[in-house]
């Protein structure tokens, strides 16, 4: 049976919804309040908190598709398996079913003829072997015996293998038991397993027992409850399953693949890595743009990741000499592709579209100049190392992200003096952190100035929103990141497009007043008297520092804040929605 992306998700969801789960959506691939990580990177990631306890609004037996993004191995895409963009399939129990019913499930969902149907023979399974701090897993051993699975389809792997935990090494975390496929390839040796990568037994499925936390010093202590956590990843099952050679042979990829033929005249087999990597970025950078967030290609964080992405797309779209500009018409397929199961996608697309062409706008101007000079440096070069120094100039004059350097100097058998471009790297930071230091008022130079700038757009924010909506407007919750803001406020309306073009034509003009940013410590009775606004609790009899924008604005804050409005560049709502009740939310940024 041929087994499509749509087939398998519907399918997988239907089964479990058949077993009392609750289908949820995907969360955000930008984890909300997580600092740690960039991005999504595991189904676990945003129901971390109800594995630790807190009750799920939709029940403790869950079943969902989750948008990943993984780039811990970016430069390997362009072979058969990797990707930077997954969906991982997983069901969970919170507190409720543990062992016996997860192996139950994921064996009644692999063999049953209803559903995947796939021959006992063919299915290889590991279970958690035991250490000093966790004991073996013999009960979901004897849980797969029961269920008919032979002895010597069954391996004890240790830790490396079979434990489970987020990629941070602290949160919740267990044994896990994990399920493979043969592909009926020759074993590799007598010790052939799948723990070995030799390519006979590929992973389709993790059951996790996530019944322990892990804490920062690396100690286990029980959670109050024993949860499961599982993973199935889309892509990777249909490619097997399918007997695909590569995960770009799938459905998913079908509609891309054939539009870069036609648009190159070249054919996929000859060009295969390009192919890949334009397929898989053009995906990935599709999605983070399509995530509501409002992320954009910028020189840090998530936005940095995503300028990779759309950079080393557009220099592969130039190798398969396609001049023109298509990143649109390419993320139009995927968003198509995709709408009926990602709503945002389609929402979103004027925003994919727009930040897609302006990257390529900005890119492609330097990248064939950046080129020449990579080409004219390295024929004059000693030894087969280019200089950190040159490096730092592709990416200071030419915006080339230093992978891409690295990839060019790999291609021509060469390597990059990596510590050397740190260092110039470092250099540069440091001079620009001087000069950034003194527009800043409050000394509070550990701040960034990204997320400098939007503390200061939040006070510029609130004065216009009082300015339009009433004096009673007040700032309801407010969240900052070095790429954007996101500002609660009282409202009882959605804001129509028009209200939403007055809010960010009022903030622009505010910023374009350059008006200089002031501060002062005064009693809290005095800032109150003369009208600084911020609730502040028990605050009578101390001093408050109240930041003055001209007469825009007045508050009492903390800080720190720029030094003029005018630094701000341009303000742009980027989503406006409800947060609760009575509290509209702006998600806005600085461009
Ligand atoms: N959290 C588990 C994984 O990502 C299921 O493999």
């Amino acid at each position: 049976m041929k087994i499509e992306a749509e087939k398998l998700r519907e399918m997988y969801l239907k089964f479990f919804e058949s077993k009392n789960h609750k289908i949820i959506d995907s969360a955000s691939l930008i984890p909300e309040n997580d600092p740690t990580v960039l991005f999504t990177t595991a189904g676990m990631h945003p129901l971390v908190p109800y594995l630790l306890g807190t009750s799920h609004p939709s029940g403790k037996r869950l079943t969902d598709v989750q948008k990943c993004i993984r780039t811990s191995d970016i430069d390997e895409v362009g072979d058969a398996s990797h990707l930077t963009f997954f969906e991982m399939l997983g069901n969970w129990s919170l507190g409720d079913y543990f062992k016996e019913d997860a192996i139950k499930y994921s064996f009644e969902f692999l063999t049953s003829k209803e559903y995947l149907g796939i021959p006992k023979e063919k299915l290889y399974f590991t279970v958690f072997a035991g250490d000093d701090i966790a004991p073996k897993d013999t009960e979901s051993y004897n849980i797969w015996r029961s269920l008919g699975v032979a002895e010597d389809h069954l391996f004890f792997l240790p830790k490396e293998n079979n434990f489970w935990i987020l990629g941070s090494g602290i949160g919740p975390c267990g044994p896990d038991t994990e399920m493979f496929y043969d592909t009926g390839k020759e074993a590799c040796g007598p010790d052939c397993s799948p723990a070995c990568d030799c390519g006979k037994y590929l992973e389709i499925w993790n059951d996790v027992f996530m019944e322990y936390y892990r804490s920062e010093e690396g100690e286990l202590t029980k959670l109050k409850q024993q949860n499961v956590d599982t993973g199935m990843g889309l892509e990777r099952t249909i490619t097997v399953l399918n007997h695909l050679e590569s995960v770009y042979d799938s459905d998913i990829f079908a509609g891309i693949k054939s539009k870069l033929e036609e648009l190159s005249g070249k054919k996929y087999e000859d060009y295969k890595s390009s192919f890949r990597i334009i397929m898989d970025h053009v995906r990935t950078s599709t999605f983070i743009l399509g995530d509501d967030h409002g992320i954009v290609p910028s020189n840090i964080g998530a936005g940095y990741v995503l300028r990779r992405l759309l950079r080393r797309a557009i220099r592969h779209l130039k190798k398969l000499e396609i001049n023109d500009y298509v990143l649109s018409d390419l993320a139009s397929i995927y968003i198509k592709e995709y709408d009926s199961v990602y709503s945002e996608l389609p929402r979103n697309k004027e925003f994919i579209f727009v930040e897609m062409e302006k990257e390529y706008n900005k890119f492609s101007k330097t990248l064939k100049d950046g080129e020449r000079l990579f080409y004219k440096t390295i024929k004059h070069l000693e030894g087969n190392t280019l200089k950190g120094e040159d490096a730092f100039k592709l990416f200071d004059t030419f915006g080339f992200p230093i992978e891409m350097t690295e990839e060019l100097a790999h291609e021509n058998n060469l390597e990059v003096d990596r510590e050397g471009f740190d260092k110039c790297f470092k250099e540069h930071q440091d001079k620009s952190r001087t000069i950034d230091a003194g527009s800043f008022k409050g000394g509070l130079a550990d701040h960034s100035i990204e997320s400098t700038k939007y503390h200061t757009l939040a006070h510029l924010l609130l004065a216009t929103l009082q300015e339009i909506y009433g004096p009673d407007v007040i700032q309801k919750g407010c969240n900052i990141t070095t790429e954007r803001i996101r500002f609660d406020f009282n409202c009882d309306h959605k804001l129509t497009d028009e209200e939403k073009k007055r809010v960010e034509d009022r903030v622009n003009e505010m910023i374009q007043t350059n008006t200089p940013v002031t501060w002062e410590e005064i009693p809290y009775e005095q800032a109150k008297k003369e009208g600084a606004h911020g609730t502040f609790e028990n605050k009578y009899g101390s001093l408050v520092k109240v930041y003055t924008i001209g007469n825009l604005s007045k508050e009492i804050c903390g800080g720190p804040h720029v030094e003029n409005t005018g630094v701000l560049g341009h303000f742009k709502i980027v989503k406006e929605e409800s947060s609760s009740a009575g509290v509209r939310r702006i998600k806005g940024v600085l461009e």
